[in-house]
């Protein structure tokens, strides 16, 4: 049986204001997942949403609806967002699902069954209009954090977890398991700060909300959100209930990762609860950075350029991936910018990975219509090459398995720009001149191809959209694109054929894409500003609210009627990120074959709607002719690259 990897990301608070910080533990997570399942590992990967709690209560009721149905929809975003961010998740938890629920009730029954939790008082500051308890720390220049009104002593029943009973325990976990917390630093900030003054009991349960699992045995008491929340990492196998079978099978938890923020629950009080329920525990803690915008920790009240959705539709997901694993050194803070991110498009994506593809494929195109020819001749600027391209694996799978992402994709890069320098030392060019160096050439070409692979190979787990564009286009069929194969050199067929595709990544003009996030992010024009009408246009917009929409080339590959309605076709598209379908009323104008094969303007990320049963998964741009209410689609040039975004 295969080794098994359980990996999980903590459960994120349902806000609207995800914004590019937060994907970076999930993008993370992702590519271990990804690297991990490659390897052949029995993977599961797990992240969900921290539904309960007071401040899910307040924001629910300042909207008007129930804290359940205000979850409900931003759960949906969130889903959506890791959809678009390629997330491969196995389970989706959501502390409000019943059968986790259930198995907290069971949790804390347990805990208090075993003496491990007991009833107690618990003394704070009270804050009457918002119904708050709150600890001395928790203050803000001694009044309320939430509402700054003056808070009063006050003492309310509560349960206690033994917290204090495990200082010398986790102390003890730490010095026989060094991995389980890191990196390292933060087991020295754990032991100064928490574990060397010693642990206090701490309070487990809440009288000030009902918006949290209730406390069976006690109504009116619920439990404290982090006990809650932190139970997902086993309530989602199945532990205490009988939703799932997965708990002897997984559990336990190979990495949980975070940033470092909340590295205190899970290196401490995590481990401590375990402990008291006798089960086994995490084999690693791993708190990274944060990504830091201007200095500071990032909120999406620094406008659309923090913003994932917005950043994946203007440079693609791969794009905005590469980014986040690339930039950051792994553990530490590392500053997003704008024009970090797109000199790191332009010279990584578009310049060394982009330009070899395209360069290499248009040669073998070129000199040999697509296929090379079996005889090849070795010569002495190929060894170099190879031997790089021999020992990547290994070096890529040491620094990846030590967490070391920044630094695998450093290394597939610095093979990636060696690539890219035999094409200099070779001159193909020169060599294509020649009929007598035909097999030399072809061998050139062979060696460029096949260190593609290995490197796309290496790259899949980080760039999941873009690697098999690469396969693709330089012929590389399934058998070659597993992680193993990315050991050998010389794997691709001999008589592989190349197909041109589109661009991988556009480059971007720096200038021009700067300023046009700067209009996007700046506030916008007081109410007071007269708004300018121009004739026969609709309200005008800002720049910012015409950047939401994601427009894009696609091509259309095939097109039917809608059973039983005479306006939809039902519309198959190639838009460059493996195809979609679109139903469009345009059916009194066109017949199928008409389109088949041309290209249009494509409404990208449009919510899908079902027309006729029929799921249409966007939008086609067409233009009214007259008032007659027909209709004329809008065709895109035929040399546009199918998924090139249009602005
Ligand atoms: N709900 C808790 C976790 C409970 S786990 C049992 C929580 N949620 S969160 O939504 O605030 O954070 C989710 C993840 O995003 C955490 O790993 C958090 O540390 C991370 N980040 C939030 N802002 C971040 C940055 N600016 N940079 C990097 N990671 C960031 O905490």
């Amino acid at each position: 049986m295969n080794p098994k990897y359980y990996i999980t990301t903590p459960i994120y608070f349902p806000s609207d204001k995800l914004h590019i910080g937060h994907s970076y533990t999930t993008v993370v997570c992702d590519a271990m997942a990804r690297y991990k399942r490659m390897r052949g590992f029995d993977v599961f990967y797990l992240t969900g949403t921290d539904e309960h709690g007071l401040k899910i209560e307040a924001i629910a009721k300042q909207n008007g609806v129930s804290p359940k149905e205000y979850v409900d929809k931003i759960v949906e975003s969130i889903k959506e967002l890791w959809k678009t961010m390629d997330i491969s998740y196995d389970r989706y938890i959501r502390t409000t699902d019943d059968y986790h629920v259930e198995s907290v009730q069971k949790i804390f029954k347990k805990l208090y069954d075993k003496g491990e939790i007991y009833k107690g008082a618990y003394e704070g500051h009270y804050c009457k209009p918002c119904e708050s308890f709150w600890t001395q720390s928790q203050l803000k220049e001694g009044n309320c954090p939430d509402c700054a009104r003056p808070v009063e002593k006050a003492k309310e029943e509560a349960y206690f977890f033994r917290l204090s009973n495990y200082t010398q325990r986790i102390l003890d976990l730490y010095k026989a398991n060094p991995e389980f917390l890191q990196p390292q630093s933060r087991m020295n900030e754990m032991i100064n700060n928490f574990l060397a003054p010693g642990l206090e009991d701490l309070c487990v349960s809440r009288t000030s909300s009902t918006w949290g699992v209730p406390v069976t045995f006690d109504p009116g008491h619920v439990v404290y959100v982090w006990v809650d929340a932190l139970s997902n990492y086993i309530t989602a196998l199945g532990y205490e209930n009988d939703a799932f079978g997965d708990f002897e099978r997984y559990w336990p938890a190979d990495l949980h990762m975070m940033a470092k923020e909340i590295i205190r629950f899970h290196a401490i009080i995590w481990p401590a609860l375990l402990m008291a329920l006798e089960l086994p525990l995490p084999k690693q803690v791993y708190g990274h950075g944060w990504l830091l915008f201007g200095g500071d920790k990032m909120s999406k009240s620094k406008g659309n350029v923090v913003d994932p959705v917005i950043l994946c539709n203007r440079y693609g997901v791969d794009a905005v991936r590469y980014f986040l694993l690339r930039e950051v050194p792994f553990g530490q803070d590392g500053n997003f910018t704008n024009e970090a991110l797109i000199t790191r498009i332009n010279a990584d994506l578009a310049n060394d990975l982009g330009n070899l593809l395209s360069r290499t494929v248009a040669m073998v195109e070129k000199y040999f219509g697509g296929t090379l020819p079996v005889q090849r001749q070795v010569g002495d600027e190929d060894k170099e090459l190879i031997e790089m391209a021999s020992a990547l694996q290994k070096i890529v799978e040491g620094q990846i398995d030590a967490l070391q992402l920044p630094s695998a994709l450093t290394e597939i890069f610095r093979f990636i720009s060696r690539a890219n320098k035999y094409i200099d030392q070779t001159q193909p060019w020169i060599l294509g001149k020649d009929e007598a160096q035909a097999s030399r050439l072809a061998s050139v070409l062979y060696n460029l191809l096949e260190s593609i692979r290995v490197a796309a190979v290496l790259l899949s787990p980080f760039l999941p959209g873009t690697c098999p564009k690469i396969f693709e286009q330089i012929g590389a069929g399934e058998e070659v694109r597993n992680w193993e194969s990315a050991g050998q050199f010389g794997l691709l067929s001999p008589t592989a054929t190349v197909c041109k595709g589109d661009t991988l990544f556009p480059r971007i003009d720096m200038k021009e894409e700067l300023a046009q996030l700067e209009a996007m992010s700046a506030p916008p024009a007081p109410a007071a500003t007269p708004t300018t009408k121009v004739e026969g246009v609709a309200e005008l917009v800002d720049i910012a609210d015409f950047a939401k929409i994601s427009l894009m080339v696609a091509k259309i590959t095939h097109c039917d009627r809608v059973p039983k309605s005479d306006k939809l076709l039902r519309i198959e598209l190639d838009d460059g990120q493996g195809g979609r379908q679109v139903v469009s009323g345009i059916a009194q104008w066109y017949a199928p074959e008409d389109l088949i094969g041309k290209k249009l303007i494509l409404v990208a990320n449009l919510k899908p709607a079902k027309l006729r049963g029929v799921e249409s998964q966007g939008m086609i741009l067409a233009a009214d002719v007259g008032e007659s209410g027909e209709a004329r689609v809008i065709f895109a040039d035929d040399d546009l690259p199918c998924g090139a975004k249009v602005r």
